[in-house]
């Protein structure tokens, strides 16, 4: 029996399978749970896209082009779902953006209105857009909302940068969500996931040597792993973190805890 059996939800957010929302599907799929997938507009992203979830083992899957920074194109997704599903039971937000010419040592400062409100929208605003539909589809029989942070929300990593301030947003976006979304019985919580070689963390500058740093300094001596980070969402989805809503919670092999 798993965790996850006749739940079936969204999940945006897989580049490839390397993407956390990859890792965070495959733990899924292994508790029984239903999955949906959306990928970034372009035949090249859905082909990238439907490789990976074609890795997961799943044929001919729920798979339609979501430009998060659209509304449009986020009510017709939701409208989709809704006409394919009776229900949402989870939703995972596992997307981010910053132009890379804003990630850069010392560029901080010379970030351009645009490029920060841009990096706030993609990255933390949508993760209201997409609460805010996925809700008459949650609020029947109650659900659970997660997304992605990192540890540069709350301390200054550099290069991060302007994804600092929008993992900020996030991660009290996911609170205020969750105080609101609470009388729904609709939960919401914010996964902050160590450092991982995806495409996105690779637009950061100074990741090349992060894992060999992340190792020297993390309690459990190694770097995180796609599946630790899969299998905390699947406890913040299932029902066995029924009485945790709000929360950012760190899975990054203790890499937080270290002062210097
Ligand atoms: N990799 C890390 O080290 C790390 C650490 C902590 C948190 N995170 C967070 O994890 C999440 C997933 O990133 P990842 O590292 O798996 O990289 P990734 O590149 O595999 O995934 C990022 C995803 O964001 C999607 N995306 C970007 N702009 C979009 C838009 N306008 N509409 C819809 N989708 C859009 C991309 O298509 C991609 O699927 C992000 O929120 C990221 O900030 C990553």
């Amino acid at each position: 029996m798993g965790l996850m059996d006749g739940k079936v939800g969204l999940i945006v957010g897989i580049a490839n399978e390397r993407s956390y929302a990859w890792y965070i599907a495959e733990a899924l799929k292994n508790q029984g749970a239903k999955l949906a997938f959306t990928h970034i507009p372009g035949e090249k992203n859905e082909r990238r896209t439907r490789r990976a979830i074609d890795a997961l083992g799943i044929s001919d899957p729920w798979l339609v082009p979501l430009d998060a920074g659209s509304d449009e194109q986020l009510d017709q997704v939701f409208a989709r779902y809704a006409e394919s599903f009776d229900r949402m039971d989870y939703l995972v937000h596992s997307i981010a953006f910053a132009e890379t010419e804003w990630l850069q040592f010392g560029k901080f400062v010379e970030t351009p209105r645009k490029a920060y409100l841009q990096a706030v929208d993609i990255s933390s605003y949508t993760l209201l857009a997409m609460s805010k539909r996925a809700k008459a589809m949650m609020a029947r029989t109650g659900g659970s909302i997660i997304c992605m942070s990192y540890y540069g929300a709350e301390k200054v990593v550099p290069g991060y940068n302007v994804m600092g301030v929008a993992k900020a947003a996030l991660e009290c976006t996911t609170r205020y969500l969750a105080a609101e979304m609470g009388a729904d019985k609709i939960r919401v919580n914010a996964i902050s996931g160590g450092y991982l070689r995806t495409l996105a963390a690779s637009a950061v500058a100074g990741t090349d040597n992060m894992a060999q740093r992340n190792m020297e300094r993390a309690p459990l001596r190694r770097n995180v792993e796609g599946s630790d980070v899969g299998n905390t969402a699947v406890f913040l989805l299932s029902d066995l973190s029924a009485g945790i809503t709000g929360e950012t919670i760190y899975v990054d092999c203790g890499v937080n805890l270290i002062g210097v």
